[in-house]
């Protein structure tokens, strides 16, 4: 047997929050395998924890239980050889656009003109050629974005972590940045996009985090965004997947608030908004 991208065996995670001692559980168990060239994504509704995923997976952040395995190598610190987009595009704000790209390569110590060379053609293909010596500031937030995805593949690695990368790019360049994206654990607001671009979509339960469901996405490829919806199989399976993932967003909105000691607990306000899905 392969040995798999990820495993991910029973992870827990609890956070305690800022002055209490209450710890409150973001993650319940979680298991998953992920195989290499999978393209996985994972939807939730917010706050469920699918950030908290991939922070651990990118060993970012110890799990409070459990085990992380990359390529058969157990996760116990930052871990280098996976990329992971967050979803914040952490451009450096001194840097020029050329520089931050670069920066993932300098760090490898590749040599400039060899990584100059190389981010050309990727800084093209997301539309960024010309806008090399502009800083972050000078930019809109999906060029921003588009930069620190393009810093993100530079490097070849084999695992890919995206979280929630396509929300400020336009339709056009997400089909563009689609064919690029090919070995990707993927978070996603939009399951017409999940299941376009993945080979399974795993929805997740509301706060506490739980794997709730996986789905096969058996559509063949090459695979077109725009007509993916006449796909033979493609109404069933975003009829399965959004009847999961709405039941969880339900209960999540039911009990915004937990009683007692928690509520006052911080909540991140990433969306999740399939409902609107400008698909549909
Ligand atoms: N550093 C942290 N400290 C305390 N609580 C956190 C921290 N990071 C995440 N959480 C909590 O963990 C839960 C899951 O968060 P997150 O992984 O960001 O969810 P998602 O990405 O699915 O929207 C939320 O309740 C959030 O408030
Ligand atoms: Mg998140």
């Amino acid at each position: 047997m392969t040995t798999p991208a990820i495993e991910v065996s029973h992870l827990y995670k609890a956070f305690v929050a800022a002055g209490t001692s209450q710890a409150k559980l973001a993650l319940d168990d979680v298991s998953l395998t992920v195989a290499p060239g999978e393209f996985c994504t994972i939807v939730g509704p917010s706050g469920c924890g699918k950030s908290t995923i991939l922070n651990m997976l990118a060993g970012l952040s110890r799990p409070t239980m459990g085990e992380i395995r990359h390529e058969g190598r157990l996760v116990t610190a930052v871990n280098t050889a996976i990329g992971y987009v967050t979803q914040d595009d952490n451009l450096l704000p001194w840097r020029s656009l050329q520089s931050n790209v670069e920066l993932a390569l300098e760090l490898r110590g590749v040599p400039r003109s060899v990584r100059r060379t190389r981010l050309r053609e990727l800084l093209g293909v997301v539309g960024l050629s010309g806008f090399e010596s502009h800083y972050p500031s000078e930019l809109s937030g999906g060029m921003r974005k588009r930069a620190s995805i393009v810093r993100t593949l530079s490097y070849n690695s084999s695992v890919i972590l995206m979280d929630e990368p396509f929300g400020p790019l336009d339709a056009q360049t997400r089909v563009i940045l689609q064919d690029e994206l090919l070995r990707l654990w993927f978070v996603t607001h939009d399951l017409v996009e999940a299941i376009a671009l993945s080979d399974r979509v795993i929805v997740m339960s509301a706060a506490p985090g739980r794997i709730k469901s996986s789905y096969e996405v058996s559509i063949p490829r090459p695979r077109d965004v725009f007509r993916i919806h006449q796909a033979a199989g493609f109404a069933q399976l975003y009829d399965a997947i959004w009847t999961s993932l709405r039941e969880e967003i339900a209960r999540t909105h039911e009990e915004p608030h937990e009683p007692g000691p928690r509520n006052d607990l911080p909540t991140t306000e990433v969306g999740l908004d399939v409902a609107s899905s400008p698909h549909f």
